[in-house]
């Protein structure tokens, strides 16, 4: 806990005068106390001994909380906290504003999700959505004003294509009864036809012209498309329980854009091709990218150039953070150097990038297509959830921890690494997955409902209630770290953990049976671990259950 930490390196200060912070000071466990630091750190500084530092800082460091000090190995000095006193602090600071987590403020952009029109969003989305979703809830908690933003994919010559192939091969009415899986369809065959046919692209390049000038037919269509879109998506969304503050869409940058590209060009920053096609060159650092192509059209990178200026100098968001998957580290890259080169403002932008989610060969076959759709991995979810679910009254929370259990298994591995899926591990109720966590949340809330009682830290912990309250206590520094990192995963695998302790402790120390004392200083900490585990899920953007 920060509290301690802040405090000894003080003492540190004073009976040293060194420069100490509290990063050096380490959480440590059993007979090692439960902070420790190591000497070493200081040797050189103090040009001495750390075994014989460790001693003298033993001797000479005075803070009521301590119960004890010791010196191991090389020169560790272990610091042992009186029991009552870290109890009462813990309490203490998780009733702070947010559970005593270090406040922040800013304004922070969160741009994530972004599909593109006309296809409906597969499994990789899933695994964008809850990332993004939950580093906004994760913003949000620690105090910043957020914004999330799903920033459509709806301009270019696919559009041209696609209105096109609609005209040619498409029925309105297949487009009235499911318009995305249509216009899939439709995407799909438009793609199979080229191969064989090459004057087709020139086709959709001169729909994807008939757009851009507003022609009647041509932009009605187009819009047609994209409302249709959003609004099939915006059914995944609400099962997923995610919503964004603004929808806007690369169709929506069009003018900054032009505008931009004119800047670079006068600053000599962009270059021109003979062929009128604009560029920037990187030399050996990175390939060279074109923004603009000899026939006039803007390129996907050109937008974001526009759509990064507005938001940190027209909007003066101070985080501008995009959820977008590795594939596209190295348009990142350019996009933050562009800017840069042309003077652009790009503190505290970012590219939180992220692995692949596969599913294990066989595990699932789609509907359509080669792509298996979020829906379809919702689906499966819940139904899974169903089958695991005796009671039937309880079944109605099937949607719950499906979706929850999707959730978990997406944000407890670290972002960057890739996943993947195993539905009997995503799924099980008995350790590491969503439905533990929710399991023991409302195993925790049964416990503060069967009693009147409210708890209170009193008398002796036994050595499992102090390992579950050291647990608790490393939540609010757990959280600074995981927003530091923009790592879910810190505050998945920490629930985990938690929950772990939580159910030994159920086990091996009965709570409502005790006596009095007993039994409100158990309380006390079920309590606690209720409300650190709801806010923990919150975060993470899996609901907590009333029954389970
Ligand atoms: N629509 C893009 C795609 O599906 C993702 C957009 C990411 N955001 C951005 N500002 N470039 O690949």
């Amino acid at each position: 806990m920060k509290y301690f930490k802040n405090k000894i390196v003080k003492g540190i200060n004073e009976v040293f005068n060194v420069n100490v912070s509290v990063k050096d000071i380490e959480d440590s466990e059993g007979d090692r106390g439960d902070f420790a630091f190591p000497a070493m750190k200081i040797a050189s500084e103090l040009d001495g001994k750390p075994r014989e530092i460790a001693e003298k800082l033993r001797k000479n460091i005075d803070l009521d909380f301590l119960e004890k000090v010791e010196v191991a190995g090389p020169g560790f000095v272990n610091f042992f906290i009186k029991e009552e006193f870290f109890a009462r602090k813990l309490d203490e600071t998780l009733s702070k504003d947010r559970m005593g987590v270090k406040k922040k403020t800013g304004k922070a952009l969160v741009e994530f999700s972004s599909p593109n029109v006309a296809k409906p969003m597969h499994i990789g989305h899933f695994r964008n959505n809850v990332l993004g979703d939950s580093i906004q809830r994760m913003l949000n908690f620690i105090g910043y004003d957020t914004v999330s933003e799903n920033y459509i994919g709806d301009w270019g010559t696919q559009y041209g294509k696609l209105v096109y192939a609609f005209k040619e091969y498409g029925s309105l009415k297949k487009f009235e009864q499911n318009s995305m899986e249509h216009l899939y369809e439709l995407y799909v065959e438009f793609h199979e036809k080229m191969e064989t046919d090459d004057k087709l692209l020139e086709k959709g390049r001169e729909w994807a012209n008939r757009i851009e000038n507003k022609e009647e037919e041509a932009y009605r269509l187009w819009k047609l498309f994209r409302e249709a879109s959003i609004d099939y998506h915006k059914n995944d969304y609400n099962r997923m329980g995610i919503s964004f503050d603004r929808w806007t869409g690369e169709s929506k940058i069009l003018e900054e854009t032009k505008e931009v590209l004119e800047e670079g060009l006068n600053k000599g920053i962009i270059n021109k091709d003979p062929d009128g096609s604009l560029f920037v060159d990187f030399g050996d650092e990175m390939p060279a990218t074109v923004l603009k192509k000899s026939d006039g059209t803007t390129l996907y990178l050109s937008r974001d150039i526009a759509n990064l200026k507005k938001r940190k100098e027209d909007e003066g968001f101070d985080l501008n953070l995009y959820v977008v998957a590795s594939e596209q580290d190295l348009h990142f890259q350019q996009l933050f150097k562009i800017c840069e080169r042309m003077g652009i403002d790009t503190d505290g932008c970012e590219h939180i990038s992220y692995g692949l989610l596969n599913l294990k060969d066989g595990s699932m076959s789609s509907r359509s297509g080669n792509i298996v759709r979020i829906s379809e991995l919702m689906d499966k979810a819940i139904e899974k959830a169903k089958k695991r679910i005796d009671s039937q009254e309880l079944k109605k929370n099937a949607d719950k921890i499906g979706i929850g259990a999707l959730k978990y298994a997406n944000l407890c591995v670290t972002k960057q690494k890739d996943i993947v899926f195993n539905w009997d591990d995503v799924l099980t109720f008995e350790g590491d997955s969503g439905p533990y966590l929710q399991y023991s949340n409302t195993r925790a809330k049964s416990i503060v409902q069967k009693t009147d009682l409210k708890g209170e830290f009193k008398g002796d912990l036994s050595e499992m209630e102090y390992s579950f309250l050291k647990k608790l206590s490393k939540f609010p520094e757990m959280i600074e770290n995981a927003v530091e990192s923009r790592e879910p995963a810190k505050i998945a695998n920490y629930l985990s953990e938690l929950c772990e302790i939580f159910n030994s402790f159920y086990h091996k120390c009965p709570v409502l049976k005790a006596d009095e004392t007993t039994m409100k200083r158990r309380l006390k900490l079920v309590e606690l671990f209720e409300s650190v585990s709801s806010e923990g899920m919150g975060l993470l953007g899996i609901d907590c259950l009333e029954e389970m």
